[in-house]
């Protein structure tokens, strides 16, 4: 009895030792924080915590001004802290409530990464204010001028932070390693609405003055802020679009499945977090089919096809409300954290919502732009790798289909090698046990061991982890849904009409397009057409489906690339105006690279690309002009 009850005391007494122990351990935990090589900040010494933005958006001078208050953890007691800048304008910086004006120096500018910007401060300073006006250059921002808007009566700002831009509009610690929350004050002209990654305003009101809440820990990537003649409609309770009025109504029909997608998403992975996901409709030299800012994701307006056959994209910047920005990658070099993670799930949402088959198809493209992407990069590449190393390179360049397809076929591989139940509740386990943390390939890994292969050297041997992570190109396990969908009536049909087709050998061509009618029936049927295409037979396509005149940005890219490679000029004016008129990168540089493989496409290129580049965000030109000026 007595040893029991000095035991118990023991206890009790060593209760909160744990608890200090524990905390030391996770304090330990946050300060191995893992090196970014592209960012200057050093969080491990001192790191931000919170922003109070105050800004003024001006478009006659295309500046913002302002002040970025950040809240800071010195953690080093350290006489410095470092943030990221890129052409910023800095005018003063200030510590404290008390706004005691310091100093501060810039080091060693380089490409890509801007500069360092060193601020003086005290073992004690927990506040910090800079005043500051963005450049014209900023790589972030794209000024609108109201012809380039749906509207074209007022003017249109918008940002894309990802990965390394939100320094040329905010000075901040520019490392997805690093999170802050977030209360912004932003000024913009009376007649304008402005909308961030936040909680955010349903209607103008008189002032032009809007306040902003980011209650949750987010890394500087997904601050983003839009500004211009945009209305909101609610779709359903917690989701709803904001557009330009002129785009409002098609863009509410197109995306009415976004308040299920939710509903799915959550089904699988857990709760939603971030209390409402709505959309931004952008005008369409938005550099991206869509991007995940917190609370608002902004959208290609090209995906809105008439047929909600695009939507695909909303389940994937959904899905990154877990995969990126609940539980984010540490640096670049664990992009595939968040993309093949977000990949994987986002068929999962699409198999819940439009079936097996649906689900299976994407699953087959993706297969073969995997395949494409490791032909082009080389299949002993290290680019191929899932953790890449682009220290000294623009992480932009490692936007590939190895993080988002490698990525996607090596969860499916641990899928299928555990089966789908296990799987999803160690999926869901990490989501939790990571909210609002940023995590390395590393520590993914040893999360992996620990919970789900837990020294099981069968599955070790099914999954092979390191020739997925750290080798180089498809490892041969890959596991896929052996064309199951070709066993469909539907889809073996028209793989069938497509082989007799390149033989040139189909009778009566009147089974094309009673065989092959939704948008993503096309696009298969695109896709198996034979290399040997001549632009005759292009031609005799087109008369049956019009696809030249398609408003398919996924049939565009397609047949666009097919009408370049196999000269089939009927197509030229169409891809011309395509080209001036989308900013989307991803769907415009396949082309413009396509062009420059012949001397006289190579002319034709920099035509088009001089009367395009106006119409262009940053991002868009930066990677063109490298290939191409
Ligand atoms: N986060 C990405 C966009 C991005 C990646 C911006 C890297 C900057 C750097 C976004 O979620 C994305 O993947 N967009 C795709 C959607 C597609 C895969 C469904 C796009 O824009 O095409
Ligand atoms: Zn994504």
């Amino acid at each position: 009895m007595f040893k029991k009850a000095v035991l118990i005391k023991n206890l009790i007494l060593l209760i909160p030792i744990l608890m200090i122990l524990s905390c030391k351990q996770k304090e330990q935990a946050a300060s191995q924080l893992v090196e970014d090589p592209h960012s200057f900040s050093k969080p491990s010494i001192a790191v931000v915590e919170h922003l109070d933005l105050d800004i003024k958006v001006d478009f006659e001078s295309q500046q913002i001004s302002g002040k970025a208050v950040w809240k800071i953890n010195n953690k080093a007691k350290s006489n410095e802290i470092i943030f990221d800048d890129s052409q910023l304008n800095i005018s003063k910086i200030t510590l404290g409530a008390e706004e005691k004006e310091t100093t501060f120096t810039y080091g060693e500018e380089k490409e890509f990464l801007g500069r360092p910007l060193k601020v003086v401060i005290t073992p004690e300073t927990k506040l910090i204010t800079i005043y500051y006006t963005t450049n014209a250059q900023a790589s972030a921002l794209q000024w609108l001028n109201p012809h380039q808007t749906a509207g074209k009566k007022r003017p249109y700002l918008f940002t894309q932070s990802e990965s390394i831009a939100a320094r040329s509009w905010i000075p901040c610690q520019d490392s997805p390693g690093i999170r802050f929350t977030y209360n912004a004050t932003v000024s913009v002209p009376n007649d304008l609405l402005a909308l961030m990654s936040a909680e955010n305003p349903e209607v103008k009101n008189s002032t032009g003055i809007y306040h902003f809440k980011q209650v949750h820990p987010i890394p500087s990537y997904l601050l983003a802020l839009a500004v211009g003649d945009i209305e909101f409609k609610a779709v359903d309770e917690r989701t709803g679009v904001y557009a330009e009025p002129s785009v409002l109504a098609k863009a509410v029909y197109e995306f009415a499945d976004m308040g299920k997608m939710v509903n799915a998403a959550e089904k699988l992975y857990g709760p939603y977090r971030w209390g409402r996901y709505d959309l931004l409709v952008l005008p369409p030299s938005f550099p991206f089919g869509g991007m995940e800012n917190p609370n608002l994701t902004f959208i290609t307006p090209t995906i809105i096809a008439g047929d909600r056959s695009l939507v695909s994209i909303i389940s994937h910047e959904l899905a990154h409300s877990w995969s990126g920005n609940l539980v984010t990658n540490a640096t670049w070099n664990d992009f595939w954290l968040n993309e093949g993670f977000t990949n994987y799930f986002e068929r999962r949402i699409d198999e819940e919502i439009f079936g097996k088959q649906e689900a299976e198809m994407q699953e087959e493209f993706a297969k073969k732009a995997l395949e494409d992407a490791v032909k082009e990069m080389g299949d002993t590449s290290k680019d191929t790798y899932l953790k890449t190393d682009y220290t000294g390179r623009n992480p932009d360049e490692g936007t590939n289909d190895i993080a988002y397809e490698k990525g996607y076929f090596f969860l499916r591989t641990i899928e299928e090698a555990v089966g789908r139940e296990k799987f999803d509740t160690f999926l869901r386990g990490y989501f939790d046990g990571h909210a609002f943390q940023s995590v390395s390939t590393e520590q993914f890994l040893a999360y992996l061991n620990e919970n789900l292969i837990k020294g099981n050297s069968d599955l070790e041997k099914k999954i092979r982890v390191n020739d997925w992570v750290y080798g180089p190109g498809v490892p041969s396990n890959i596991a896929y849904s052996k064309g199951l969908w070709a066993k469909d009536g539907k889809f073996a049909k028209i793989d069938h009409i497509a082989s007799v087709w390149n033989k040139n050998e189909l009778k009566d061509t009147s089974v094309l397009t009673k065989e092959i009618v939704t948008s993503n029936e096309k696009k298969f049927f695109i896709n198996l057409l034979s290399p040997e295409m001549t632009a005759k037979r292009m031609a005799d396509l087109d008369r049956q489906f019009n696809f030249t005149g398609s408003n398919n940005t996924d049939i565009q890219l397609a047949w666009y690339t097919l009408a370049i490679r196999h000269q089939y000029t009927a197509a030229n004016k169409r891809i011309e105006d395509y080209l001036i008129e989308n900013g989307r990168m991803w769907h415009i540089i396949p082309l413009y690279k396509e062009m420059i493989k012949t001397p006289e496409g190579l002319k034709r290129a920099k035509e088009i690309y001089k009367k395009a580049r106006p119409n262009y965000h940053p991002m868009t030109y930066l990677a063109i002009d490298k290939f191409l000026k």
